[in-house]
């Protein structure tokens, strides 16, 4: 079955979807590199092929995203493959990518950096990608996100400065760190998600003690793993910042940084005390 220009214009009005959106489980379903795809471009399908197409167009329309359904999203340029146990990276996140390169700017500095609730990996291989002497160690508690950290590791070519551990935050973990990256679950017990979130799992997403306990583990344990001058970059849930000023008492805060919708979003930390 050939599908044309025509055709996916057709099959995107007829299911209130884009014809982007189309394109993108196209170029899923035939293996092509959806970055590269055009609109105008033809493509031969089987009917086993043109069936997949129908069902994951449905999926869409039921509300679930793209890339739950492509199992794929870029975060920082590059594409990370994803599952039903990884959160999606998400585009604020990118700003403890950026946070981390401010306070580190020796690209070949041997950095240990420790990944704290890893996911995808999606923080820590970023750093790797551009620090080529900097070695990253992911924690995650759910294996199954652990193993896809190791897969797109793998897939970037960064395994062998890559290491994981399954642990509950710190607790199997051990050594000085120069940075530790974080994005901890922070979503409160009781607060509606939204539709499309409810694709993410939701230990990646809702942590106990109204959004922070995640957030507490980490603050009052971290000094123990950072070397002198090691820092921390935390992201934080848009209405926690007071909130983490006051659980802090171990480690001094160096800056306060908004996402782009200028919301407070990240912090950095810094373990000078001793
Ligand atoms: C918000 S997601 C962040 C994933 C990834 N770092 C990112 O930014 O896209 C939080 C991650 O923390 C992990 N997590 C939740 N509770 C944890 C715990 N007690 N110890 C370690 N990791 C935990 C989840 O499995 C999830 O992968």
């Amino acid at each position: 079955m050939l599908l044309t220009k025509a055709s996916i214009t057709g099959l995107a009005k007829c299911h209130h979807l884009s014809e982007r959106e189309i394109l993108i489980l196209l170029g899923f379903i035939t293996d092509k590199d959806y970055t590269s795809l055009f609109f105008g471009d033809n493509f031969q399908l089987t009917e086993v092929e043109f069936q997949r197409l129908l069902e994951y167009i449905e999926r869409r329309t039921q509300g679930e995203p793209i890339s739950k359904i492509i199992q794929r999203k870029e975060f920082y340029g590059i594409t990370f493959k994803t599952c039903g146990d990884t959160l999606d990276p998400r585009p604020e996140t990118e700003l403890i990518v950026d946070l981390f390169m401010k306070y580190f700017s020796d690209k070949a500095g041997h950095y240990e950096i420790l990944d704290l609730g890893a996911g995808t990996g999606c923080i820590g291989l970023s750093i790797l990608k551009h620090y080529e002497a900097a070695r990253c160690l992911f924690v995650d508690i759910d294996t199954k996100a652990l193993n896809m950290a190791q897969y797109n590791a793998s897939a970037l070519s960064l395994d062998h400065r890559s290491s994981f551990q399954e642990s509950d935050w710190f607790t199997a973990i051990s050594g000085e760190y120069d940075a530790i990256v974080a994005n901890p679950p922070y979503i409160a017990a009781d607060y509606d998600l939204p539709r499309e979130v409810l694709f993410d799992p939701r230990i990646a997403l809702v942590a106990g003690g109204n959004g922070m306990a995640a957030h507490l583990a980490i603050l009052s344990n971290a000094h123990l793993f950072l070397k002198k001058n090691g820092r921390l970059f935390l992201e934080i849930g848009y209405d926690q910042r007071a909130k983490i000023e006051a659980l802090n008492n171990s480690l001094e805060i160096m800056e306060i940084a908004q996402d782009i919708n200028g919301i407070d979003r990240a912090l950095v930390f810094l373990r000078n005390l001793w």
